[in-house]
């Protein structure tokens, strides 16, 4: 299994990402880039045509997955807070709307674009190490924006899944949403990862839904802090 590519445009990719890294621990939260294998898993939701928001693109692994995936007609919103990633996507990608702004201003953002919602919100934040009120306006944000049958797709690290904020995040994506994630486990990344999708659906039921998706999540043991959808056993193991 080749876990580490290396032609040399891949090893400049590991190193923007290294730089950003030892600048900024705390808000990039890996050692290395997506594996191509665990980009397409993210991306695979988003079809042609699509609005898509891409929160914490980095050296933008998942962001070419994205364009190929949502077509010429399609609009993609890229958002990080590091300077150095987002001059590169620029560069790469002049097609891309790529930010430099915390991904606690996606309303803000959105509305400067006159986009009431989306169809697709693709994540690469590192929810098991970013602040509590951070994770908490980014999770108010997305039930703002995304449209209903929309998806929010983003992964953790199986080491850190178990973490609190980590699982705290989930809950609440899960509350906000009114669904439970699916997941799948993809081994073929360093460090392997869990991708997880929320798929939005109408609720007839408002509050009592989302009363029922809190208790759902909440209780009993599971490797989503007790998602039902979660339950049925590990993510399946991919690559
Ligand atoms: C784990 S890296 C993921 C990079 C890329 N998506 C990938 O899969 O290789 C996390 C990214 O989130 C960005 N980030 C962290 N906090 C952020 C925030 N509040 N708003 C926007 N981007 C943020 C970091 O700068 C970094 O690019």
């Amino acid at each position: 299994m080749k876990l580490i590519r290396t032609s040399s445009s891949e090893w400049r990719e590991h190193l923007v990402f290294l730089g950003a890294l030892m600048r900024n621990p705390r808000n990039v939260g890996a050692i290395a880039p997506s594996s191509a294998l665990l980009a397409r898993h993210v991306a695979r939701h988003v079809t042609p045509g699509s609005r898509v928001v891409e929160l914490g693109p980095g050296t933008g692994v998942v962001t070419r997955e994205l364009l190929v995936r949502k077509g010429e007609s399609g609009t993609l919103l890229a958002v990080d807070t590091d300077r150095t990633f987002v001059d590169r996507i620029r560069r790469a990608w002049p097609e891309v709307d790529c930010v430099c702004a915390s991904a606690e201003t996606l309303p803000l953002l959105a509305a400067e674009r006159g986009w009431a919602e989306v169809d697709h919100i693709v994540c690469g934040l590192p929810f098991a190490v970013l602040p509590a009120a951070t994770t908490t306006l980014i999770v108010d944000g997305v039930e703002k924006l995304l449209r209903s049958g929309g998806t929010f797709t983003t992964f953790q690290y199986a080491h850190t899944f178990r973490l609190p904020p980590a699982a705290s995040f989930r809950r609440q994506m899960s509350a906000h949403l009114c669904c439970l994630p699916t997941s799948q486990l993809v081994v073929r990344n360093v460090p392997p990862a869990i991708v997880l999708t929320w798929h939005r659906r109408v609720s007839p039921g408002g509050a009592s839904n989302r009363d029922q998706v809190l208790w759902a999540t909440n209780s009993g043991p599971g490797p989503a802090g007790g998602t039902r959808r979660m339950h049925a056993g590990l993510p399946r193991v991919r690559g």
